[in-house]
């Protein structure tokens, strides 16, 4: 039987007192995904910049466990597109997750399989429920600062990352005109299922 257990994470740095995983992703981890491939490119020859990182508290992953971490989005920019996320659906579709803001600018893009497409701004003390079916992706859209969040969802849940990497997100978050813009993605396309 589990103990009950607390771990803290004190305002400002917002660095938790318990991490099981820390993950790094780095540029050339998301090829494919920035519209500005030549931008992209570049960025990667010239230093693969980190884009985002979380730290994971590990749970095993099953039904009626629940998965938190903080995750990082680095401030930067691809050629006009912020950075992000790679995204993903969950494989057991019908799972949801929280998301409490704790630091930084920034947005969710999400879609459904259904075609339903949905940005959220994101600012400190918001909390975004996305519903089961929305695949999630999250953006900086700060100029110096990151974009800190706490996460939870259930420990069935698992990560499709294959099917964002194949189609993209319907909306892109890139700056135009010195602001924040939500733009059709011109590359989506449905990705190929495998036949059953
Ligand atoms: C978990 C979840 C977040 C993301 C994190 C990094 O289901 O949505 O913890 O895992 O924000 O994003 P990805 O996993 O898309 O690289
Ligand atoms: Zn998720």
């Amino acid at each position: 039987m589990d103990q009950p257990f607390t771990f803290t994470l004190p305002f400002p740095d917002l660095v938790p007192s318990r991490v099981d995983n820390h993950i790094q992703r780095r540029l050339s981890a998301m090829r494919g995904q920035f519209l500005d491939q030549k931008a992209y490119e570049e960025m990667v020859a010239a230093g693969d910049p980190l884009l985002y990182e979380v730290y994971e508290i590990h749970r095993p992953e099953v039904e009626g466990e629940m998965l938190m971490g903080i995750s990082v989005v680095h401030p930067g920019k691809v050629g006009d597109e912020f950075y992000m996320t790679k995204g993903h659906f969950h494989t057991v579709l019908d799972t949801a997750e929280v998301y409490y803001v704790l630091k930084g600018e920034g947005c969710m893009v999400m879609e459904t399989p259904e075609g339903d497409a949905h940005v959220e701004m994101l600012s400190p003390g918001k909390v975004l429920y996305v519903p089961p079916r929305w695949a999630h992706r999250s953006v900086c859209t700060g100029r110096q600062e990151d974009l800190v969040t706490f996460f939870i969802y259930p420990g069935n849940a698992g990560h499709d990352y294959g099917t964002i990497e194949q189609q993209g997100f319907r909306k892109l978050v890139v700056e135009k005109d010195g602001r924040v813009a939500v733009v059709d993605n011109p590359r989506w396309q449905p990705a190929q299922k495998e036949a059953a």
